[in-house]
This record gives structure tokens, C-alpha cells and sequence, in this order.
């Protein structure tokens, strides 16, 4: 059965300034995907709470981008290039991460690909392509990560950055939803795992974000759907929100969940969708 609005439309919610608050005062943090949209909103954020970060992308130059933009001295804020869908490239740049900055407090695994096509014309190499960066990736790094924690006793945190499409699942993106319950599953184990050591595990899962991913996804629904891709992004919004997620609005939950207040919170999957899906 359908329901009925009854108390009208109300206008977008403003997105709230806050200034940082939490304290990351000596922590050390890795942020992959860091040159996308959420994952520089989480480095900015982190280093102005205190952090060191490195963070990681297979997009040199727009690395290099992030980081003039952000612009903090390099040993507050540097840059590495990964490519998450090659075993050696991670490990190298773990090793790196480690090697300037003494050690990894915490992991954000925030790159990701997304790819569009009606379900049942869904290829072999997307899955394949997904499952690299999204889960293989994304998996690698927080174990070779999280080894790296227990060799130097670091009771650190892992935070995983997945998607409501890994909850409700959306019809043309089907691989990609498929590649964040993966990631919401593997965080649960991966909790379980690093228990004795500590070690705390969650994801993240945000709603329609205003960033590059959301742009290239209203091009494609556009396509599927005949329909111009701006009419489409405007769509993607929370319907509580009745606007897109500011990526700083994800990174204040990343935030959290890397912090010391969140260690009751394990082997979660928290929404940061405004309010869309309701478990
Ligand atoms: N934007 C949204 O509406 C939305 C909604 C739900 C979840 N998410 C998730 O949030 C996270 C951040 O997404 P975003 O919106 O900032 O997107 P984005 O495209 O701006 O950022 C993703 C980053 O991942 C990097 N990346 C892609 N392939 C890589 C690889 N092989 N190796 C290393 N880095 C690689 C990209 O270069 C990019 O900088 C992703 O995990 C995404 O799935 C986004």
C-alpha cells in the first residue's frame, strides 16, 4: 500500500555549518578514494580535527588537485597513487602511508566505481571491474591495514564507506548494490575478526551525495531513462532532506566512527542517507 503525504511538501533543509569539534590530535589516518568527493571532505575534515592524513587514488592529478585545495602543509596532508583493483599497488601504498606516517590509526575506504545497465544485460567484466575495486580492493586494504595495526598494538578503526544501494539494492546499478552488501557483510565478519585485537570495524551508508559519482549516475539513469541528466540529478535527493547530502555531512559520520566515542559501535552499517532507508 502506498502512503500519503498529508502535511504538504516542506522546503530543502539547510545544510548545518558546524565547526570541527572532535579531536584526532595525533591520530594518523589512511583515506582511500581521497581525491572523490566524500573521501577529500573526510581528509579536510580529519586533518582539521587534528589528523595526519595520506590519502589515496588512482587519479594522480587529481590528487595532487585535492590537496592544493585542501592545502596543508605535506606532513599533515599528502598524497599517494593506488590503483585498488592491483594487490601490489595496495601494498605499496600501505607501505608508504606507514613508512610517513609512523603508523595507521585508521583506514577510510572511500573509492569506489559505479556502473549503469539494465540488470539483465548486466556483463560479466562489470561484475568483474566492481567486485576488483569495491570488495577485493577495499578488503585488501583493510586487512593488510588492520595487520599493520596488530604487528605495532594499535587499537585502531576501519571505516568502511558502502551505500544504501547495499541495503535496498537499486534496479540499474545492480553489480554496484550487489559490491556494497558485500562490503556491509565483510565489515561485519571483519568486526568479529579484529575484536580481540581492538580493532574497530563499521561502514558508512550514504544516501545521494552531491558529488562527481552522483553526476555520472544521473547521466546514465538520463540515458536508461530518456531524460536530461540535470532533471535527473535534481531526483536524487533524501526525501527528508528534500536536498543531496553534503559530503561533509558523510564525513562528520566517518568522523565519528574513526573517533574513540564510537568503540560500542561494531560491525555496523550506519545510514547517512536522510532518513531514506529505514534499517
Ligand atoms: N555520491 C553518492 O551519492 C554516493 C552514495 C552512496 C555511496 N557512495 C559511496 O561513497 C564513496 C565516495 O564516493 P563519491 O561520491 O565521493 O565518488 P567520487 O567518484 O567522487 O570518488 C570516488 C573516488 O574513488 C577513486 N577510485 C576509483 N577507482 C579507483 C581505484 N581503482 N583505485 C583507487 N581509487 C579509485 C576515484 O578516482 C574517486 O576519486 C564511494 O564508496 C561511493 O560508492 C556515494
Amino acid at each position: 500500500m502506498g502512503s500519503f503525504a498529508t502535511r504538504g511538501e516542506h522546503a530543502p533543509l539547510a545544510v548545518r555549518q558546524v565547526a570541527p569539534t572532535r579531536s584526532h590530535a595525533n591520530k594518523r589516518y589512511l583515506v582511500l578514494g581521497g581525491a572523490g568527493g566524500a573521501g577529500k571532505a573526510a581528509a579536510g575534515l580529519l586533518v582539521a580535527e587534528g589528523a595526519s592524513v595520506v590519502i589515496g587514488d588512482v587519479r594522480g592529478q587529481a590528487l595532487e588537485e585535492a590537496i592544493a585545495s585542501l592545502g596543508h602543509d605535506s606532513k599533515v596532508l599528502s598524497g599517494v597513487v593506488v590503483d585498488l583493483s592491483d594487490a601490489s599497488s595496495i601494498a605499496a601504498a600501505i607501505k608508504e602511508a606507514e613508512a610517513r606516517l609512523g603508523a595507521i590509526d585508521g583506514l577510510v575506504n572511500c573509492a569506489a566505481i559505479v556502473r549503469h545497465v539494465d540488470p539483465l544485460e548486466t556483463p560479466w567484466s562489470d561484475w568483474e571491474r566492481i567486485f576488483s575495486i569495491n570488495v577485493y580492493g577495499a578488503f585488501e586494504a583493510a586487512r593488510l591495514v588492520a595487520k599493520a595495526m596488530i604487528a605495532k598494538g594499535i587499537k585502531g578503526a576501519i571505516v568502511n564507506v558502502a551505500s544504501e544501494a547495499g541495503k535496498k539494492g537499486h534496479t540499474q546499478s545492480l553489480a554496484y548494490s550487489a559490491s556494497k552488501a558485500a562490503m556491509i557483510n565483510f565489515t561485519r565478519v571483519l568486526s568479529e575478526v579484529l575484536a580481540p585485537q581492538d580493532i574497530n570495524v563499521n561502514c558508512v551508508c550514504p544516501g545521494g551525495m552531491a558529488t562527481d559519482m552522483l553526476r555520472e549516475v544521473a547521466v546514465a539513469y538520463g540515458d536508461l531513462v530518456k531524460q536530461a541528466p540535470d532533471e535527473v540529478f535534481k531526483q536524487l535527493v533524501s526525501s527528508q532532506l528534500r536536498r543531496h547530502i553534503d559530503p561533509v555531512e558523510v564525513a562528520r559520520t566517518i568522523s565519528f566512527l574513526l573517533s574513540d566515542d564510537a568503540i560500542i559501535i561494531r560491525g555496523q552499517a550506519i545510514n547517512a542517507d536522510g532518513g531514506d532507508t529505514p534499517y
